[in-house]
C-alpha cells in the first residue's frame, strides 16, 4: 500500500489476477462438462481472456484413433482465433485430479503463440482455484516468432544419383 493509502501497483496486479480468475474459472469448470473423453474418462475445460476481454471456452475432444484427440487448452485457444481474438490475457484450466492439472508441454507452447511470460494460468478442479503460475514459469526458455528470422532460402543442391557416383 502507498503512504496515501491507496494500492500500489502489486496489490493492483494482485486484485487484477483475482478479477481474471473469477472470471474464467467458473466458465473453465462449467465446458469441462461437454469435454468428450470417452477413452481417457478426463476431463478437462478451459478458458482464456482475449485482448477484447471477451472469454472463449474450449473442452477436450477424443476419438476412437487414441493420439488424434486434442486437449481443452487448443479448443479455447481455436475458439479466441475463430472470434477474431489476438492475445490471451489469461488463461484457467479445470480438471479433477489429486494433482493440479497444469497444460501439457503441446498446449504450453500453442499458448505461448498468443499470450506473454507474465500472462497468468490458473489451475483449478471443480471447486475451487488449486494454484496459479505464470506462462514463462511453465515453458521457460520458449521458442517463439522471434526466433523465425529471415534467412535466405537454401538452394538446392545438385547430388549425383546413387549409381552415377565415381
Ligand atoms: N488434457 C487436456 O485437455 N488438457 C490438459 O492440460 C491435460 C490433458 C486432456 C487430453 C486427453 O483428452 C485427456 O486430458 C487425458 O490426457
Amino acid at each position: 500500500m502507498r503512504e496515501d493509502g491507496t494500492a500500489d501497483e502489486n496489490e493492483e496486479g494482485m486484485a487484477l489476477q483475482q478479477a481474471w480468475s473469477r472470471r474464467l474459472l467458473p466458465p473453465a469448470r462449467a465446458v469441462r462438462l461437454n469435454a468428450h473423453a470417452p477413452y481417457s474418462r478426463f476431463a478437462v475445460g478451459a478458458a482464456v481472456l482475449d485482448e477484447q476481454g471477451r472469454v472463449h471456452v474450449g473442452c477436450n475432444v477424443e476419438n476412437a484413433a487414441y493420439p488424434q484427440g486434442w486437449c481443452a487448452e487448443t479448443s479455447a485457444l481455436a475458439a479466441m482465433v475463430a472470434a477474431g481474438g489476438k492475445r490471451v490475457l489469461a488463461v484457467a484450466v479445470c480438471a479433477v485430479s489429486s494433482e493440479p492439472v497444469t497444460p501439457c508441454g503441446g498446449c504450453r507452447q500453442k499458448l505461448r503463440e498468443f499470450a506473454a511470460d507474465d500472462c497468468p494460468v490458473f489451475i483449478g478442479d471443480e471447486h475451487t482455484l488449486r494454484c496459479t503460475h505464470s506462462l514463462g514459469e511453465l515453458l521457460p526458455h520458449s521458442f517463439g516468432p522471434q526466433h523465425l528470422v529471415q534467412l535466405p532460402v537454401p538452394q538446392p543442391v545438385a547430388h549425383p544419383a546413387p549409381n552415377e557416383r565415381d
